[in-house]
C-alpha cells in the first residue's frame, strides 16, 4: 500500500473542481502540496485553508499550462535535487462543447495544449527525476470519455483518448522501477468544468468530486494501474466500445450527446 504521508504531490488544476479535491484529500492523507493553476488568489487561499486544517506544507505556482516556457519554467524551478516530486497528478484539462465546425477554433487548440502537450511535457519533466531515483508516482486525469468517439464533445474526447494511450504506454515502460503511474477515468462528476458554456450537467448522474478525489487515491495507492473513480456503469460503459464497431459506438455516443443538448451547446461569450 502506498502512504501519501511525508511525500511531495503537485497537483495541476489545483484551483477548483476535482484538483481542489485531490489537494484536500491528499493533506488529509499527509501530503505536502504544490498547488499549481493559472487563478493565484484561488490557489492562495485554498493554501490558507488547508495549512489551517493539515500539518503539510503548501505551495502556489500561478502557471498558465497552455504557454510552454511556463511549464518548462515549472519544471526547472522545482529541483529534484532540493524538491523532489514524489507524486504528479496531472488534473488541469478543459472540453469544449458543440458541433466541431460551427464552433470557434481556439478553444479546441487550447484543449490540446493543456490535455495533451502540458500533461506530456511535466510527464516527462518530474517523471524523469523520478526514473532516475527509482520512486516516483503520476497519475493522469483521462475521462470515460478516453474510451470512444464522441460527436459533440470531439477534441476533448480525442484529447482523453491520448491520456489513455499515452498513460498506459508509459506505465508499461516503468514497470518494476519503482515508479509508477495510473490514469484516472471519472465519469460526470459534479464541477464547473461546462462553465462558460451554455451545458450544465444534470446533477442527479454526477458524482461528488471529494468521492472521485477519495477513490483515485486509494486505486492509486492499492496499485491498479486504471482507476474507476465514479459510479460504477462508467466502468461497464468503458467496455462497450470494445465489443461494438466503431462507427456503432460513435453513433450510439452522438445520440447519447444530442439527448443530453450537447449539439446545442456554445461558449457564452461567444
Ligand atoms: N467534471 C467532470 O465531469 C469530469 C469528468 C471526467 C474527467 N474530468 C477531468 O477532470 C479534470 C478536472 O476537471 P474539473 O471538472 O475539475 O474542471 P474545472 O472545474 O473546470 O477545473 C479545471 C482546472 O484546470 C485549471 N486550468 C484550466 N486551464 C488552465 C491552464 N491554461 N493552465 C493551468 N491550469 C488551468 C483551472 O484553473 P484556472 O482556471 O485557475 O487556471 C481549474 O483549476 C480535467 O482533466 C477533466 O477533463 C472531469
Amino acid at each position: 500500500m502506498h502512504s501519501y504521508r511525508g511525500t511531495t504531490t503537485l497537483v495541476t488544476g489545483a484551483s477548483r473542481g476535482l484538483g481542489t479535491a485531490y489537494a484536500t484529500e491528499l493533506a488529509r492523507r499527509g501530503s505536502d502540496l504544490v498547488l499549481v493553476a493559472r487563478s493565484a488568489p484561488a490557489l492562495d487561499e485554498l493554501a490558507t485553508r488547508i495549512r489551517a486544517a493539515h500539518d503539510v506544507t503548501v505551495t502556489t505556482r500561478a502557471v498558465d499550462l497552455t504557454d510552454r516556457d511556463q511549464v518548462a519554467a515549472l519544471v526547472h524551478d522545482l529541483d529534484p535535487a532540493s524538491a523532489p516530486v514524489d507524486l504528479l497528478v496531472n488534473n488541469a484539462g478543459m472540453g469544449p462543447a458543440g458541433p466541431f465546425l460551427d464552433r470557434p477554433f481556439e478553444p479546441h487548440q487550447t484543449a490540446v495544449d493543456l490535455n495533451v502537450s502540458a500533461l506530456m511535457a511535466l510527464t516527462y519533466g518530474f517523471g524523469t527525476p523520478m526514473a532516475a531515483r527509482g520512486s516516483g508516482g503520476i497519475i493522469n486525469v483521462a475521462s470515460t470519455a478516453a474510451f470512444q468517439p464522441m460527436p459533440y464533445q470531439a477534441s476533448y474526447a480525442a484529447t482523453k483518448a491520448f491520456v489513455l494511450s499515452f498513460t498506459e504506454a508509459v506505465a508499461e515502460e516503468l514497470r518494476g522501477t519503482g515508479v509508477r503511474v495510473m490514469a484516472a477515468h471519472p465519469g460526470g462528476t459534479d464541477t464547473a468544468f461546462f462553465e462558460g458554456t451554455t451545458h450544465t450537467m444534470d446533477r442527479r448522474f454526477v458524482d461528488s468530486p471529494d468521492d472521485v478525489a477519495r477513490r483515485t487515491l486509494d486505486d492509486f495507492a492499492r496499485g491498479r494501474s486504471a482507476s474507476y473513480p465514479g459510479q460504477r456503469l462508467n466502468q461497464v460503459a468503458s467496455w462497450l466500445p470494445r465489443i461494438l464497431p466503431r462507427t456503432a459506438t460513435t453513433r450510439i455516443t452522438g445520440k447519447l450527446n444530442r439527448t443530453l443538448g450537447l449539439d446545442a451547446a456554445r461558449a457564452l461569450t461567444a
